[in-house]
């Protein structure tokens, strides 16, 4: 529970009642769930929606379906299902609108479920509607070993892209490895700039950036004649002011995703790219990679990691036993 704003550890572990069903809605008994950044600025009180405490943390979980409302139609009790919502997956029941939940085919488990969501179908409409990235085209993941940017950087490999990840640690460079990047780049060794033309000294295609701060602007100079950046999101805390004479001397395009904006904006595109992704998910072409699991009662932990930029791949909650077995581990390639 959430009883004030602020870091992660004025978050607690509290009996609460059960929330209520709605007609329109299901209960989940949640087995796993996964942190994405936002749960943190949700907890700090900085998010761009505001949501007076109190609450229950967590935006994506996996679970067995318990209840369901008198509206609902197409899911049914016990049913495996994973979902998101905005807030209340931090905890062992969530109701959230039968449409958040999607079934889960046989043998994937609870972790990986739970770890599938934002991060992916982020990266996912990115790459894909946003970018739209090419086979064979040069693609800078920034964050490249954590949520968004490892996903990025693992279905831009996917779709045929030739990776470079730029991350700040040796295990976050492993990850983006392991997970289809050709390059990497030590974000704390030195010059990106100078790194990024050591590895193609006539420039990159498209650059996807879900961190801000300085690095922007260093990856934007990396692009080569009409390249595409695209801003996702600010983790490092700093939100990256460009001078324009960098797009117009190479006739760049700066591009934007907010998620919510374009389910509203675009919804045929958002279908039908979610039922590529699923497709590849449920393939095992792409997995995500998770590099941390928690218990519940450590939830302050599991946010704290991800609050700190320490986070490798996936950050984890697990909330009840599993209930099917985690599966031999996979590669995302
Ligand atoms: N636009 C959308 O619809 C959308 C959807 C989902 C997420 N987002 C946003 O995308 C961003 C990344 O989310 P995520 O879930 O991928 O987060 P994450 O897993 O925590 O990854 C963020 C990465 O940013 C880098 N970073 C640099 N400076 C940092 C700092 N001061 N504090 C924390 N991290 C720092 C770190 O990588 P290195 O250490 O390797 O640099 C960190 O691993 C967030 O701002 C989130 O709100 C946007």
């Amino acid at each position: 529970l959430c009883a004030t704003n602020g870091p992660p550890d004025v978050v607690r572990v509290e009996d609460v009642p059960a929330p209520e069903l709605t007609a329109e809605g299901v209960r989940v008994r949640v087995a796993s769930a996964s942190v994405n950044f936002p749960d943190v600025l949700l907890v700090a009180g900085t998010y761009q929606l505001d949501v007076p405490p109190p609450f229950i943390p967590g935006s994506e979980f996996a679970g067995v379906v318990t209840e369901v409302g008198s509206g609902v139609e197409h899911v049914a009790v016990g049913d495996r299902v994973s979902g998101a919502c905005l807030y209340g997956a931090f905890a062992e029941e969530v109701v959230v609108p039968a449409l958040a939940v999607t079934s889960l085919a046989p043998g994937i488990d609870d972790r990986t479920a739970a770890a599938f969501g934002v991060a992916h179908r982020t990266a996912f409409h990115v790459l894909r509607s946003v970018a739209r990235v090419r086979p064979g085209e040069r693609l800078v993941v920034l964050g490249g070993g954590s949520g968004v940017g490892l996903a990025a950087v693992q279905i831009g490999q996917v779709l045929g892209a030739e990776v470079t990840a730029i991350a700040s640690t040796d295990d976050k460079r492993r990850a983006a490895l392991d997970n289809g990047a050709a390059h990497t780049i030590d974000r704390r060794a030195g010059n990106v700039r100078e790194a990024l033309r050591d590895i193609h000294p006539d420039g990159f295609d498209v650059v996807v950036d879900p961190v801000g701060g300085d690095l922007s602007e260093a990856a934007l100079r990396s692009l080569r004649w009409a390249g595409r950046f695209v801003t996702v999101g600010y983790a490092s805390g700093e939100i990256p002011r460009i001078p324009l004479n960098l797009v117009l001397l190479k006739g760049v395009h700066v591009l934007g995703f907010q998620f919510s904006d374009f389910a509203v904006h675009e919804p045929d595109a958002l279908r039908a790219n979610e039922q590529e992704l699923r497709a590849l998910f449920e393939s095992g072409r792409v997995v995500p990679h998770i590099g941390a699991v928690y218990s519940l009662d450590d939830v302050a932990d599991a946010l704290r990691e991800v609050a700190e930029g320490r986070a490798v791949g996936k950050v984890v909650v697990d909330v009840a036993p599993p209930l099917t077995a985690p599966p031999t581990p996979r590669t995302g390639r």
